[in-house]
């Protein structure tokens, strides 16, 4: 247990804060499963529909916490950091990272598995693995570079320097800056109004986004396949419905 995480459900939403400003929320074992814990209860849980991540203070994070990197040895299964990286890179339903403040290391590959990212115009962004004598993690060596291209990933992974809110953004690692007072309730709307959407669609259309299928025809069929099924659907039967009637959805009956 550790009050370094906090994890709350209020109106379909699990908000997820790291809390551990002391440390610019630098995660430690602890934190890398409670995070794992929240994601798969949010992710199980049938009120849940999205899920948003964020810091405290000044700090998203500061990445791995390096005084529990020092005390680590190699150890056989999934540690706690795969465990909480397989779970967030699997986590069915959206999920928005709010970057409130510095993300460095896994605070921003983390992002590379966010649906939606939000950041506030004072947060800074840093890849640091080269620089610690480290490589990069969280699938983010395949991730940012067919996110931005290799030229691009090379610059922020090879050179480790420290870029801005407004890069991030003009790279495609944010949707949208902020004003740091605007980034709680700017996140707070955009998954509010996600939190109102058929949740079966919202599931199959995320799923659909990450698919590994890389050919058209086979991407095709994927689509095909749930779209056919959805076509059945009572949600599909309620959008239908409200259409016909002049009125507008109830999603809420479904999970
Ligand atoms: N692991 C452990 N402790 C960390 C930490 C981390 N990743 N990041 C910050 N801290 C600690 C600092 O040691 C400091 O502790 P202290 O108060 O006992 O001195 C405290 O958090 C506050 O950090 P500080 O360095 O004073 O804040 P800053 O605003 O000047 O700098 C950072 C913030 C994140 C740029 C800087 O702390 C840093 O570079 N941290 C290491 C980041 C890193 O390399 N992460 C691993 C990536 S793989």
């Amino acid at each position: 247990m550790t009050d370094h995480v906090v994890a709350a459900v209020a109106d379909g939403i699990l908000a997820i804060r790291l809390n551990r400003p002391k440390r610019k929320n630098a995660l430690t074992v602890a934190m890398y499963t409670a995070l794992a814990d929240a994601l798969e209860r949010g992710d199980a849980e049938k009120s849940v529909r999205v899920i948003t991540l964020t810091g405290t203070d000044n700090s998203f994070s500061s990445g791995n916490d390096i005084a529990d990197f020092m005390q680590q040895k190699p150890t056989p299964g999934e540690t706690p950091v795969l465990r909480f990286l397989r779970v967030i890179s699997t986590t069915s339903k959206p999920l928005i990272a709010a970057v409130n403040g510095l993300a460095v290391g896994v605070g921003v590959t983390m992002l590379l598995h966010c649906d939606l990212v939000y950041a506030a115009e004072t947060a800074t962004f840093e890849l640091p693995f080269v620089n610690l004598g480290l490589v990069p993690e969280a699938a983010s060596t395949l991730l940012l570079p067919r996110m931005i291209g290799h030229q691009r990933a090379s610059e922020l992974m090879l050179l480790g320097e420290k870029f801005d809110a407004g890069t991030a953004r003009s790279i495609g690692l944010v949707n949208a800056v902020l004003p740091t007072p605007e980034l709680d309730a700017a996140v707070r709307e955009r998954a509010t109004m996600l939190a109102s959407k058929p949740p079966a669609a919202l599931r199959l259309t995320k799923a659909l986004l990450k698919s590994e299928t890389t050919t058209v025809t086979a991407r095709m069929a994927e689509e095909v396949a749930q779209f056919s099924k959805q076509l059945q659907s009572p949600e599909v039967q309620e959008a239908f419905a409200a259409f016909m009637q002049r009125r507008k959805p109830d999603f809420s009956p479904f999970a």
